[in-house]
């Protein structure tokens, strides 16, 4: 099975987590793309969905799914998503699609966070992939230096403006060594509006793809 057969086989086995009458936060990328396809065969079944970004609202309205404005909720029993690196603490590197913020938001509300991911994407020790960051245009050059001060090489993502307004950054050659550190202290660097590190929200169940199937893990 090629890589896209394993992330469509991951968006068709999440759908089995759904509940009836209920509301579902939904992530965004290519993984997610294929377990939307899965969703829309149980759309009359779901209250609505609450949508990270413009690219998945568009999908999801295209297959006439109803998208809730998460300020109407005061609660969200599920948020499906992947991830761009998960390690064995369900800790995970996001943000490849650049809607980190509203997918960091959208899984803090949820009472349970299932992510997604075909096998490539397990690793032991998080930092391969570069950390994304949203930040403000006008801190770009202040953030960028105080994140070489901690060793990260900074490449600025031309061309791309997020849902919010704001500039890309991705972080290669960090040390993560711990996930739950490194998030706080990026965050509190002024004009960084989100790091795409998700540790202090982790996820509860990870389904991986693999070419024997589908495995389930429970935090
Ligand atoms: C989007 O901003 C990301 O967080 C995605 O969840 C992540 O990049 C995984 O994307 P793919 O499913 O396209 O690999």
């Amino acid at each position: 099975m090629d890589q896209n057969s394993l992330k469509k086989a991951v968006g068709l086995a999440a759908v089995e987590f759904i509940q009836p009458d209920t509301i579902v936060g939904i992530g965004t990328g290519s993984t997610i793309n294929y377990f939307i396809n899965s969703l829309s065969s149980i759309k009359f079944k779901i209250k609505g969905v609450v949508s990270s970004s413009e690219q998945s609202t568009n999908k999801l309205r295209n297959f006439g799914i109803k998208i809730i404005n998460l300020n109407e909720l005061k609660f969200l029993p599920l948020y499906i998503d992947s991830a761009d690196e998960i390690d064995p603490q369900m800790c995970m590197i996001k943000g490849g699609g650049a809607a980190l913020t509203s997918e960091k938001i959208i899984a803090s509300v949820a009472e349970k966070f299932i992510c997604i991911v075909d096998v490539s994407k397990k690793v032991n020790i998080l930092g391969k992939f570069p950390v994304p960051i949203e930040v403000i245009g006008i801190a770009r050059g202040f953030v960028t230096r105080e994140l070489e001060k901690i060793g990260g090489i900074v490449k600025y993502r031309r061309g791309i403006i997020t849902d919010h307004g704001n500039i890309i950054l991705d972080i290669y050659n960090l040390s993560i060594s711990n996930p739950i550190l490194l998030e706080q202290h990026i965050n509190s660097i002024p004009g960084v509006v989100t790091v795409g590190i998700f540790a202090s929200r982790k996820a509860d169940i990870l389904l991986v793809s693999d070419h024997n199937g589908i495995n389930t893990i429970i935090k």
